[in-house]
């Protein structure tokens, strides 16, 4: 899979986002942009644990030379799961978040990937609206799945290949051994 592509139109100061794979090295600047927009942030440990996991697949977000975001997500069998993205607070409401997620999309072969999923707060309203616009539909509530502080979690997924039905019968289908 390419991870280095453009957005189009331009980012905000006028540099087009450009996207590459995460690595060790852009851990320093993504752990201070975890800390600084979650209240109970991943540490780097959890940054080295999701890049050597199987099906790893992290993107950052490039504006110029500035690291302004990241998404962390996994392949698993047919579905991509979103387990982490933030853009940096001062770059914030400027259309940032929504290209990144737009490329990050854009990037995802849908024969081999049917179905991006994910959890969000439940009092995420920024976050919660960005993935409505783009369609991403809420499955089901996950009760207490945050910690510190406590809270519910809106499991959401967006059908990138068929149907949500198609998915889940695809799902329910799996031999036996595998439920
Ligand atoms: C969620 C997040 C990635 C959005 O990134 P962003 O660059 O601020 O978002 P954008 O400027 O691209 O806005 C995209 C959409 O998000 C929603 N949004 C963004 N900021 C919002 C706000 N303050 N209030 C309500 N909705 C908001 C809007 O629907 C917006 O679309 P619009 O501009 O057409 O109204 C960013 O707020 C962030 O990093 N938050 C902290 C980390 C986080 O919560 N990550 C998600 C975990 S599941």
């Amino acid at each position: 899979m390419s991870h280095n592509f453009q957005s189009d139109p331009d980012g905000a100061d006028g540099s087009p986002m450009r996207l590459e794979a995460m690595n060790e090295t852009h851990l320093n600047t993504v752990v201070q942009i975890e800390a600084s927009v979650f209240a109970n942030p991943w540490r780097q440990r959890d940054f080295e644990f999701s890049l050597g996991r199987d099906g790893s697949h992290c993107l950052v977000a490039w504006i110029g030379d500035r690291l302004i975001g990241y998404t962390v997500g996994f392949f698993i069998s047919y579905e991509y799961h979103l387990a982490d993205f933030a853009i940096h607070p001062d770059f914030q409401e400027q259309g940032l978040g929504r290209q990144l997620l737009d490329l990050l999309l854009a990037g995802l072969d849908i024969e081999k990937t049917h179905m991006i999923s994910l959890e969000v707060r439940v009092s995420n309203q920024q976050a919660i609206a960005l993935y409505k616009k783009r369609d991403f539909q809420t499955l089901a509530i996950r009760k207490g799945y945050y910690s510190r502080p406590k809270e519910d979690a809106l499991v959401m997924v967006k059908p990138l290949k068929g149907s949500l039905s198609d998915w889940v019968e695809q799902a329910l289908n799996l031999p036996s051994e595998n439920r």
